[in-house]
């Protein structure tokens, strides 16, 4: 069954039509010009309009026009009784899915109708499929540490405790509550996810708790907060350490009682609702600084998931990178690409300090724009490459093995957190990298 729209000045040819598509089960609607269309299909979509070409105030083709630019998923036919071969290219350039002329059978129309929606359904699968496979992450890691933390976020997904996820950015922690969500026994229910950055504090407020009609300029009808709207699922608090003074206070509260009064509001409203939050700054050294309320920190802090870095994962970056290739070779209809041996070592060099989504746009960029079957190193982003070059150039030629060695070494550290992670860049084990560090004298 599908929502079918008829526009047409004849009485009569809107009458025989939606009587007979009603009578193939399809939901019928019909209007008499292309203003009274518009009007109702941005009240509710149609899957499929058919119109008249030649109508009074505003044609067929400025319908289709319309309709492209507002709902470009809804099929459009055109109906013409001027069957000029000009008339059907125009109105096919400009998106019709087909055209059927005037006088026509019942049995034509039907068929030209049901092609196109069988051919609907087939985009609305291949979309599908290509969601899943984009949404779908990667959680097969060959590195200690990003298997550690899957472990305990698997744990951790089947219990209703406050989640905090922290790590840089780019490092899957929006990709991760989703997954813990769908981990947990609240799967079926809505995960909701609020951005504490984008909105100003009152907007934030009213998206977070809702508000009641005239508690604010704007504020024409009742709306319910997405911690409401997330009830029995999980809400998921993204750049926490945004969150203002007052807000904090407030959500602390809600942490606590599980419960909340709409702005404006006098009603005490409770839900089950299981926050995840995460931030990319170090949440402790904002209470220290005092911009984040510690008792609020302690309560979203009762299991803090740190994702690793790109960089302290060295050994899943070729997996990733094969894995997003695939999937964008299959998002750009191409056949399935490869990586050569040269992109390969320049991905596994490289330092990705914006990580998986800068390696995610590296590749999809890449995906454009090879032109063979395998990646070239050339299909890369030029960051790749002038993280080693510069650093190289900057070596005078008179330099010995042992100041090329403490020049490299320094600056690797100064790009490291800790000395674990310096020493997996370096590939050498911690004790020789402390060993070293000492003997160069470097801080
Ligand atoms: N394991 C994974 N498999 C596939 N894709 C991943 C994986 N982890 C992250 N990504 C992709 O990398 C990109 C960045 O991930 P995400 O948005 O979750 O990072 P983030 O830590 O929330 O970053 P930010 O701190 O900037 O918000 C997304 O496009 C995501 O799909
Ligand atoms: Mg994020």
């Amino acid at each position: 069954m599908a929502r079918l729209l008829i526009v047409d000045d004849e009485k009569n040819i809107r009458r025989n039509l939606v009587t007979f598509f009603e009578s193939l089960h399809h939901e019928v609607s019909s209007v008499d010009s292309g203003a009274e269309a518009i009007k109702l299909i941005n009240e509710k979509p149609f899957d499929l309009v058919l119109t008249d070409f030649r109508m009074a105030e505003m044609t067929g083709l400025d319908l289709l026009r319309d309709v492209k630019r507002s709902h470009p998923e809804t099929l459009v036919i055109l109906m013409t009784a001027y069957a000029t071969v000009e008339n059907a290219v125009t109105a096919m350039k400009a998106g019709a899915y087909d055209y059927v002329t005037k006088p026509f059978t019942l049995e034509q129309i039907q068929h030209t109708v049901e092609r196109a929606l069988q051919m609907q359904g087939l985009r609305a699968e291949n979309r599908a499929l290509r969601n899943t496979i984009e949404e779908a992450p990667l959680l097969e890691s060959k590195s200690p540490a990003m298997m550690r933390l899957l472990e305990t976020a698997r744990q951790a997904a089947v219990s209703d405790a406050t989640i905090l996820l922290t790590g840089e950015s780019g490092t899957g922690k929006n990709m991760l509550a989703r997954q813990m969500h769908r981990w947990s026994p609240r799967r079926d229910k809505p995960f909701v996810v609020i951005n504490c950055t984008t909105l100003s504090e009152e907007l934030l407020e009213s998206e977070l708790f809702g508000h009641m009609r005239g508690s604010f300029t704007g504020a024409v009808k009742d709306k319910p907060g997405r911690l409401e709207a997330a009830d029995g699922g999980t809400a998921f608090l993204d750049e926490i350490a945004d969150l203002t003074p007052r807000l904090q206070t407030k959500f602390l509260r809600f942490v606590q009682e599980q419960q909340f009064e709409r702005v404006g509001g006098e009603q005490t409203i409770r839900v089950d609702t299981r926050i995840v939050a995460a931030t990319n700054r170090d949440l402790e050294a904002e209470v220290t600084a005092r911009h984040f309320r510690e008792d609020l920190f302690y309560r979203l802090n009762v299991i803090t998931l740190r994702l690793p870095a790109l960089r302290e994962r060295r050994e899943d970056i070729l997996p990733l990178a094969e894995w997003l290739l695939d999937a964008a070779s299959l998002r750009n209809q191409r056949a399935k690409l490869k990586l050569s041996q040269g992109a390969a070592a320049a991905l596994t060099r490289y330092r990705w300090p914006g990580n998986v989504r800068e390696l995610r746009n590296a590749i999809e960029r890449a995906a454009v724009l090879t032109r063979g079957e395998e990646i070239a190193p050339d299909d890369l982003p030029d960051s790749l490459f002038r993280d080693a070059s510069d650093a190289i150039a900057r070596i005078p030629h008179s330099a010995s093995l042992e100041e090329v060695e403490r020049e490299h070494i320094a600056r690797v550290l100064s790009e490291s957190a800790t000395l674990e992670e310096a020493s997996e860049v370096l590939g050498i084990n911690v004790t020789t990298l402390w060993r070293k560090r000492r003997r160069y004298g470097i801080e």
